[in-house]
Order: C-alpha cells, then sequence, then structure tokens
C-alpha cells in the first residue's frame, strides 16, 4: 500500500512524477504528493484526495530535474493535507515518501521532540527527514540517511530529496523498492508500472540496500556502506499494458484481457498430455507428502478453487486465510509444501504465513503474478501466472490465471506423487484447456451481465451460491459485488442456505446459483428453496443444464471440463459485478478504502 516514485534526470521531473503516481494509484488513492529540487530549495506540493486533485490544485508544474512523489493509503493519521507525504524536516530543506509501518515512531518522535523537532502531521513517516536533518549535523546526508534507516524499527521503502543537492537517496527493507534504468533518466518505484512508459530495464533492490541516484549515475550499496552488485533484469510487460486503452475502467479492461492473459498462462505449459513447469520440472515433489495452500481475497478464493484437483487426488491439502496461519494451520515438517498464493506478492498476511511455514521447516512455493516480488525472491520456488499488469483494484484477470496455474501445479504434484490414477480424466481436462481463452471470448461478446444488472440492480442484497468448485466461484462472485458495488453481497456453499442465512431470503434478494459441474443437483434444489421464498434465481451454466428450466435468469456457461467451467461463470459474474458498479456510478478502479496490494498485516 501506498506507491512512491523518485526521478532524476535532465530535464524537469514533475509530469513524469505525476504520470509514475497515476500508474501507482491502485497502491492508495486517499491522497497525492510531490517534491522537486531546483537548486532554489525543495518544493512540496500534497493534498488530500487523488492525483487527478493534486494535478488540478497545481497551477504550474514545478520545475526541477530531481524529485519524488507519493499516493497514499492512510496507516497513521487520516487522509489529509498535513498527512499526505512527502514530509519534510523543520527546516523543509529535506524531503521524503515513504511505503511501509514504521513500528518505533512514537519513541523516535518524543526524542526528536524534546531535541526541538518540530512535527506537523500524525504519521509514522515524518520522523524520518528529522532523523536524516539531526544526523546531518554531523554526518554527510548519505551517512545521515543510512543512519537514519537504521534507527528505524518496521518496514519501509523510502525516497529521500535534500535541498542544493543533485540527488535521490533510497532504501528498503520490507516494502517494494524497483530502480528504472531510462536512457536519460534513473528511477526508482514500488512497481514497475510507474515508469514502464520511459524504460524496461530494471533491478530489484533487496532488503538492506541503499541507492544513491545522480543524473549519470547510480550507486547501490549495504546499510554499512560497501558497494552490492544487483543483476539488471528486462520486465516484458508492455506499456500498453499498464494503459486503459479504448476501456472506461481498468477493471473492464482487465475482464476483456482474460482471453490474452490465460494464453499466457498457458503457453508452453501442457506438452504431450502432461504438465510441464520450466520453475518445477518432473520429480520435483517426490518427496511432498501435505500441502498447504496460503492466501488473502481474492487469491483466497482462487486457491479454494487450485486445491480441489489435489484433493480429489487424495492428496493432503489445506487453504488456509493467510492472517489466520499462525491459528488454524496443521503440522508442518520438511515434506509439507507451502504455496504462497498472491497476485503482487507483497500481501504482508501472506508473506508473514508463508515465513512461518518455512520456520517450521516446510519447503515453500509463490504463485504470483510480480517478477522480483518479495515473495518471489523469499521463497524456494515460484511459479508466474504471466497475467501481465493488473491495475484495478479487483481482481480479475489474475484470479482466472492463478486458478488454472494452481491446478497444472496441482496436476504436477499428482503425477509425481503417483496420484495420476485418482485424478480423473487428465488428459481431457489438459486437452480442453487450451479452449478456455476462446470460451472466455465468447462470453464477453454475448453476456447478458449488463442486462441482468440493470434488471436487479435496486434489490437489497445479493447472494451467490455454488458447490465444489462452484464454492469459490460464488465467494469470489460476492466478495466482486459488495467491493465495487457498495452493495450487501454474501456468497455461501449453497448447502448452508438452509442452515441460517435463508432467513434472509426476499424477493429482493437475487440468488446466482453457480452450477458448473459436481454436485450441482444440491445447488439447483437450494436455489429452488429460495426461490420458494420469492427469492430471483440467476442460473450460471451451461445451457443445458436442468437449472436453467427453474431460473428466473440465465447467465451462459460454454460447455468445457468441469474443472474450467467455474471460471468461465466467474467471468460472468465479474461482468456482472462490473455493470452493477457501474450504473451506481461507482469509483469501479478505486473502491473506498481499499488498495490493491496490502502491505500492512
Ligand atoms: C479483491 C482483491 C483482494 C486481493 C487480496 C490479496 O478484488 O484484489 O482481495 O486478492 O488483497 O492480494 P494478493 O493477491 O496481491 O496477495
Amino acid at each position: 500500500m501506498c506507491g512512491i516514485i523518485a526521478r532524476i534526470g535532465s530535464d524537469d521531473a514533475a509530469d513524469t512524477l505525476l504520470t509514475g503516481l497515476e500508474n501507482l494509484e491502485y497502491r492508495g488513492y486517499d491522497s497525492a504528493g510531490i517534491a522537486v529540487q531546483n537548486g532554489s530549495g525543495v518544493k512540496v506540493h500534497k493534498t488530500s484526495g487523488e492525483v487527478s486533485d493534486l494535478k488540478s490544485k497545481l497551477n504550474y508544474l514545478p520545475t526541477g530535474n530531481v524529485g519524488i512523489g507519493h499516493t497514499r493509503w492512510s496507516t497513521h493519521g487520516p487522509p489529509t493535507e498535513e498527512n499526505a507525504h512527502p514530509h519534510t524536516d523543520s527546516a523543509e530543506d529535506i524531503a521524503v515518501v515513504h511505503n511501509g509501518v514504521i513500528d518505533n515512531y512514537a519513541e523516535l518522535r518524543s526524542e526528536l521532540a524534546e531535541k526541538g523537532h518540530v512535527f506537523q502531521s500524525d504519521t509514522d513517516t515524518e520522523v524520518i527527514p528529522h532523523l536524516i536533518n539531526e544526523y546531518r549535523d554531523e554526518l554527510s546526508t548519505e551517512a545521515a540517511v543510512r543512519k537514519a534507516v537504521e534507527t528505524l524499527e518496521g518496514s519501509y521503502a523510502i525516497a529521500a530529496i535534500v535541498e542544493d543537492e543533485d540527488r535521490v537517496y533510497a532504501a528498503r527493507k520490507g516494502s517494494p523498492l524497483v530502480l528504472g534504468l531510462g536512457t536519460d533518466d534513473w528511477f526508482l518505484a514500488s512497481d514497475v508500472p510507474a515508469f514502464l512508459d520511459y524504460t524496461d530495464e530494471v533491478i530489484y533492490l533487496e532488503d538492506g540496500d541503499v541507492v544513491v541516484l545522480e543524473p549519470d549515475s547510480y550507486e547501490i550499496t549495504d546499510l554499512s556502506g560497501e558497494p552490492v552488485h544487483r543483476e539488471v533484469d528486462t520486465v516484458d510487460w508492455d506499456p500498453e499494458d499498464a494503459g486503459k486503452g479504448e476501456y472506461d475502467h481498468y477493471m473492464k479492461k482487465e475482464i476483456h484481457n482474460q482471453p490474452t492473459a490465460l494464453s499466457n498462462t498457458i503457453e508452453g505449459r501442457v506438452e504431450d498430455g502432461e504438465v510441464s513447469l520450466e520453475a518445477l520440472p518432473e520429480g520435483s515433489f517426490t518427496d511432498v507428502d501435505a500441502v498447504q495452500l496460503v492466501a488473502c481475497g481474492t487469491s483466497y478464493h482462487a486457491a479454494i478453487y487450485g486445491a480441489q484437483l489435489l484433493k480429489s487426488a487424495g492428496v493432503r491439502t489445506e487453504v488456509i486465510r493467510a492472517s489466520e496461519y499462525d491459528s488454524v494451520a496443521g503440522p508442518v515438517d520438511e515434506n509439507t509444501l507451502t504455496i504462497a498464493v498472491t497476485q503482487s506478492g507483497e500481501t504482508a498476511d501472506t508473506l508473514g504465513a508463508v515465513r512461518e511455514a518455512a520456520d517450521r521447516g516446510a519447503r515453500t512455493l509463490a504463485v504470483t503474478n510480480v517478477v522480483g516480488s518479495t515473495v518471489a525472491r523469499e521463497v524456494d520456488d515460484a511459479v508466474y501466472i504471466r497475467a501481465g499488469p493488473e491495475v484495478g483494484v479487483a481482481a480479475t484477470k489474475t484470479f482466472s490465471s492463478q486458478a488454472v496455474t494452481l491446478t497444472l501445479v496441482g496436476q504436477r504434484i499428482v503425477a509425481d506423487l503417483d496420484h495420476a490414477e485418482q485424478a480423473e480424466d487428465v488428459e481431457a481436462m489438459l486437452e480442453s484447456l487450451s479452449d478456455l481463452p476462446e470460451q472466455v471470448e465468447q462470453i464477453l461478446e454475448t453476456t447478458d451481465a449488463e442486462r441482468l444488472a440493470k434488471q436487479y440492480i435496486d434489490s437489497q442484497s445479493f447472494f451467490f451460491i455454488g458447490n465444489g468448485l462452484g464454492n469459490p466461484v460464488a465467494l469470489e462472485g460476492a466478495l466482486k459485488f459488495k467491493e465495487i458495488t457498495y452493495e450487501h453481497a454474501e456468497g455461501f456453499a449453497s448447502g448452508q442456505l438452509k442452515h441460517g442465512p435463508l432467513a434472509l431470503v426476499t424477493e429482493q434478494t437475487p440468488v446466482f446459483a453457480v452450477c458448473t459441474g459436481g454436485d450441482d443437483g444440491k445447488t439447483k434444489t437450494n436455489a429452488i428453496e429460495a426461490q420458494t421464498r420469492g427469492a430471483p434465481i440467476v442460473a450460471v451454466s451451461p445451457d443445458e443444464h436442468p437449472v436453467v428450466d427453474t431460473a428466473d435468469a440465465h447467465l451462459s456457461v460454454p460447455d468445457t471440463h468441469p474443472v474450467w467451467a467455474g471460471l468461465l461463470a466467474n467471468v460472468q459474474l465479474q461482468l456482472v459485478s462490473y455493470y452493477a458498479a457501474d450504473l451506481l456510478d461507482r469509483p469501479i478502479d478505486k473502491p473506498r478504502n481499499l488498495a490493491k496490494s496490502v502491505t500492512v498485516e
């Protein structure tokens, strides 16, 4: 959460900083600010609200070739202008942007206040420029920055600029920071889309790295000042991927991008009726006797979906909400494989869970979208879902790509453990996977989701039910719906409706019944139980499914193998949520109170 950017070059930085911040707004959008250094001081411009509010507030673009910027998701202090970053020292000659949480800020703040430092905000970040200022009395700025970050407890990615210095100072511990190597300028940012328009050459910084950028050089050192070497990577994302293109919202673009994303996810991974994963060759899992999947939110639903194949093949498998790991995870030893499922690779709860599993002796694997993310660097192995950048806060294409990747990883495990004979009709399943992108396309072209969203928009509450693989789809359908429409929505295992939630059912509660295979007879029965109490039923199923005859409305799912059908149903539900939120005029890409990359626990 929170996005930071820094840029140094020979011409003015402000425009690039603002564009970069817009591309980072998925990380938070409570308040925004920039600071530039132009030889006549450090100038800070900030506001509560979004980057667009900051732009409207700026009557002119401030000049200066060195600058930093920030878009905030509040942790300490409400999203006011005072609490917006950059923060400065009392003399306003050092400006700092920060992503992370400083655990010892209260002690530091009172120590600094006793020494005469005056604070303007409620944030933890503000101690950082004051610390640098304090240490600069006796040290060079670089040494002062180094000493300041050594004093901090907690997590940080910071960037600082200083009056009259043609430099950016930066450091990271526990929060992402990537260096972009342009031709005429250098960048630092929380994530690559911030500067993808300018360069695809990047260095993923490590915890403990301190960076000094000058207009024509950069240096990476460790906390003691020793130079460290970091590899330069080339990012294979297209700058187009990071923009909205012809679409009104990133979410719509990303829903429509699913055929491409899925083709990339699948490419080269199924050969001669077998799963082939570069990072995990045949035999990689022969020692595994239990699998844990840890994840949050939409990724948790993808994990439930992806775990189904392992479970049905008889592999001991638990799916655990990462935030609950400490209290609910079963026994772990060196034969346990813990899979962190996280699109961003930065979710604090998921990182916490997989670190805990590693401490207890588990082997660890990440299934993630972001190359170079913290999770990818910390685990034993990583498999990338290759969905391309996802900017809309509501995860869409990454759910589909995660569920497919996890199913493939699951099949690799099953094959290695000789459970292959228990995994039903593997060949048919793998063969039909290649049709999935085209079937998603078919839904996008023919969906009735917009009409149904209009029909039911005035309802009081929205229920989603499903069994087996339909269950994570129902849970995901409800999460998406509540997240972007702000309407009440709940997802249930179909059979649970009659054990309590049925009390809420009226003609004002449409029930979306996901019937895509498995034990759908029950889902149909449970849907009828709700219908009997007045609820309209929307069947999300293949055309031939018996539920269609009794349902009040239907969202069609093309015929495919039952393992993939739920993913198609999910696309229909993504579209229902999208159109409902659009009708309600919600800020679809930036729902209130949320951020895409949740880097606090
Ligand atoms: C919902 C959504 C969130 C994320 C969750 C985990 O649309 O996007 O629920 O799925 O915060 O994020 P990652 O996958 O980055 O770990």
